[in-house]
């Protein structure tokens, strides 16, 4: 008889936690418990799982004793101190944040694109940037195809990518605005980093920074973009150019992405290549309007890809227009897929 599965959520109560207990309820692996850990403020909390409820624990190190999996989405320092005393107990961990990332021993997966790093794995697998990782659903089967040059990549990031407080912080000053307060007088104190010095509103505004600064003047979500697309892809050749925003939406990435290819190709053969690609959904005809929008993303695990075109002075380059819901794809149903794919591996 095949195993079943005791699976601990870190950081259950947040944005992407509560999204992968959802997922968990029709994830296609044997699971005998799932444990919800959160922080001392929420022990005690129930969450609906399948016909039952779920009582949140405090999130320790001694909560991983008897855990098959941990999946981690409490922020990279939390991830820091807990993940490798999950890993010490017998866990293998699927880890949300940046933490791990670049770490060599660490693989960095998208299952459509590099399923078999998971088999380099140390005990702790990490999960990409939520925009890195619809950009490679999209442009892997590209690469694949006509090889990849050259990506320059600028995004438009919804406020759920910063955790419940970013969705909190977008309602409130909405709200502020609806009941008089100026713009400008709008209270913000999170966005758009909480680590950083200075914030900004996000209600009604675009904000060109994610993440800190760097002293090369890109930001850290940039160098996540840059430095992730070459690990997954194995190739450090491949040029990449970020630039990172946050503007008012609650959930759904979308990015502008030009693209080199190094094989000649044309509009009609890569919507034809993104319509059978796995992950991919093509939504690609100007003549009906059709084309990806945040909001028809939310709670759908596809990457929606649209308003190909080629570039008017380079022949071997195109325009893409890329949107995935950032919670499932970009992080939840990511993780959820890795463990699926863990099991069929039979790394578990
Ligand atoms: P809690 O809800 O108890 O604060 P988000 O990404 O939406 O901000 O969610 C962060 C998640 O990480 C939440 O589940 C939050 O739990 C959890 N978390 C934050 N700080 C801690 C901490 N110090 N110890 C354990 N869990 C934490």
């Amino acid at each position: 008889m095949s195993k079943s599965y005791t699976i601990a959520v870190a950081g259950a109560t947040g944005a992407v936690g509560t999204k992968i207990v959802e997922l968990l309820n029709g994830a296609n692996l044997p699971i005998k418990e799932v444990k919800a850990l959160a922080s001392k403020r929420s022990v005690g909390k129930t969450i609906p799982f399948k016909d039952t409820t779920i009582v949140v624990e405090e999130l320790t190190a001694e909560a991983f004793t008897g855990v098959d999996i941990a999946i981690f989405s409490a922020g990279g320092s939390l991830s820091e101190k807990f993940a490798p005393e999950a890993v010490k107990r017998g866990a293998v961990v699927i880890d949300n944040t940046s933490h791990y990332r670049m770490d060599e021993n660490v693989p960095l997966v998208v299952p459509e694109v590099n399923p078999e790093s998971l088999r380099d794995h140390q005990g702790i697998i990490a999960n990409p940037n939520c925009s890195t990782i619809q950009m490679m659903v999209a442009l892997e089967p590209i690469r694949q195809a006509f090889g990849l040059e050259k990506i320059v990549v600028s995004t438009y990031q919804a406020v759920s990518g910063a955790g419940a407080q970013g969705i909190a912080e977008l309602e409130n000053q909405v709200k502020a605005y609806s009941e008089g307060t100026p713009l400008k007088e709008l209270k913000a104190e999170v966005l758009p980093s909480a680590g950083d010095k200075k914030h900004y509103p996000i209600a009604f505004n675009a904000l060109p920074q994610i993440d800190v600064f760097g002293e090369d003047g890109y930001t850290l979500e940039e160098w996540k973009m840059i430095n992730e697309t070459k690990k997954i892809m194995s190739d450090d050749t491949i040029k990449v150019a970020a630039t990172c925003v946050r503007i008012p939406v609650v959930s759904g990435h979308s990015e502008s992405i030009y693209i080199e290819v190094e094989k000649e190709t044309n509009v009609k053969a890569l919507q034809e290549l993104l319509a059978n690609a796995p992950g991919v959904v093509l939504q690609d005809d100007p003549s009906q309007q059709l084309y990806p929008q945040a909001i028809n993303s939310i709670d759908d695990k596809a990457t929606f890809v649209g308003r190909i075109r080629r570039d008017l002075d380079n022949p071997k380059g195109f325009h893409l227009w890329v949107v995935s819901d950032n919670l499932l794809k970009g992080a939840a149903w990511n993780s959820i897929q890795i463990a699926e794919k863990m099991h069929a591996l039979k790394l578990l």
